[in-house]
């Protein structure tokens, strides 16, 4: 996070507070969570992408005072279930600002988004539209929907790939044309609003020539259609997906750069195709959650194993942070508790977890005097950790701990033994 800084005595301070005593004040592990980092972010955005809405992807995670930061700060939220739904509501998230997404959404869901006025539905398939459309005449009302495209790109960190089609279960293929139909059924039907096209082409995107590719193919479809139907569609979603580093190898783009890149693509192609051009919105979730938080954690063994490896083992792991055993994901680490002059050790942070493959931080050099009772700190936890945890081996979860202006509050608290017990039945 950006306002992390090492104290007079070496140790690790995040917004004026030592982690030492959030450690003794909210225990371990806990995600640590800079509110003006997550803040500044959604500033950047915002100052990057003028005339462009941002949708929080609310999946990296959410919790209420999240969502309030995210309205307060005047984004928009993009949920993608029903939990995610009534946390923004609680919240008090303006509903008209709310984007509903999903490949599945239930009637149920699609009935609590509809009465409660969100701002857009993002469907995903034919089903969805005869679901949408029957709930919309039952309803009396006309909720506006953009479609999900299938453009054919397939963009992971480095490298993005065009293909004519993508075999996965999200949206309707461009290629086949499955984005077209949909689009003429919704405006033959005309009980739903089409507001526009959207694309999402993947996760931790470094390359913006994937999005560019995305944006020109969004782009000819809404020409088709304009075409066929004389209608041109007033929004464009270009999703979400920009990459963050985790580690000091990763260089992601910055958001003003990749802003350039996008608005140079969409004003070009608007004008060959003579098309107006729709407004435009993205869906960042990692770039604007991710670096924000670290986990602390207490070391509680240290163990040389036949001098191949030391293993540095943690009270927490996959159940908070299933990335690295799930995606082989890299994270660092950082010796938080205090200075040490001792030789860099290279080490693996493993978690308490009953299983091998329970690794947090797969190579870190860490000093070589690295004891239990140390604090350590893994940085870029904010997105994909805890909305991802499980309670594998009935650990509980994490708490989220806010820090601002040398304050600290609990935003999400820690789960007790209590709470896994309060499931069972009998
Ligand atoms: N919009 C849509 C339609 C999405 O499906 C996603 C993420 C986003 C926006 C936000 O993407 P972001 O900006 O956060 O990359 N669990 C995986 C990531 C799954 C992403 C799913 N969709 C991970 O931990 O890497």
């Amino acid at each position: 996070p950006r306002n992390v800084a090492r104290g007079a005595d070496g140790a690790l301070t995040v917004a004026g507070l030592a982690v030492r005593d959030l450690a003794a004040e909210f225990g371990t592990p806990a995600y640590v969570l800079d509110e003006d980092d997550l803040r500044s972010r959604c500033r950047d955005f915002r100052a990057a992408f003028p005339d462009v809405d941002v949708y929080y992807a609310g999946k990296a995670f959410l919790c209420r005072a999240v969502v309030r930061m995210i309205d307060e700060e005047g984004l928009h939220l993009d949920v993608c279930s029903g939990g995610e739904l009534a946390t923004a509501l609680a919240a008090g998230m303006p509903p008209e600002r709310i984007g509903f997404h999903g490949n599945n959404k239930s009637v149920a869901e699609l009935t609590r988004a509809v009465d409660a006025g969100v701002g857009r539905i993002i469907v995903d398939s034919f089903t969805e539209i005869d679901r949408l459309g029957a709930l919309a005449r039952e309803r009396g009302v006309r909720p506006k929907v953009l479609i999900r495209v299938t453009v054919g790109v397939e963009a992971h960190t480095h490298e993005f790939i065009a293909t004519a089609h993508e075999d996965q279960k999200f949206g309707f293929s461009l290629a086949g044309g499955a984005a077209a139909a949909a689009a003429f059924k919704i405006l033959d039907e005309d009980v739903l609003e089409l507001r526009g096209l959207h694309s999402h082409i993947g996760s931790q995107i470094f390359d913006a020539s994937g999005f560019e590719v995305s944006a020109r193919r969004v782009l000819a479809l809404q020409a088709q259609i304009r075409d066929a139907r004389g209608v041109e569609l007033p929004e464009l979603d270009l999703g979400g997906g920009f990459g963050i580093a985790y580690t000091t190898q990763d260089d992601p783009a910055a958001p003003h750069d990749l802003a350039k890149r996008l608005r140079k693509i969409v004003d070009g192609e608007c004008a060959a195709e003579r098309l107006a051009v729709p407004r435009l919105s993205i869906e960042p979730g990692r770039a604007i959650v991710g670096p924000a938080v670290f986990t602390l954690y207490e070391v509680g063994t240290v163990k040389d194993v036949d001098g191949i490896r030391t293993y540095v083992s943690v009270d927490g792991g996959m159940s908070d942070n299933i990335r690295t055993a799930l995606y082989d994901a890299s994270y660092s680490a950082t010796l938080a508790s205090r200075a040490s002059a001792a030789e860099p050790m290279l080490a693996r942070v493993v978690g308490k977890h009953c299983e091998s493959g329970d690794i947090v931080v797969k190579d870190e050099f860490l000093p070589a005097d690295v004891q239990p009772g140390d604090l350590v700190a893994v940085p870029g936890t904010g997105a994909y950790c805890r909305s991802m945890a499980s309670n594998y081996n009935h650990v509980p979860r994490p708490p989220v701990v806010a820090v601002r202006g040398g304050q600290a509050r609990v935003i999400v608290r820690r789960e007790t033994e209590e709470d896994l017990l309060a499931l069972d039945v009998g």
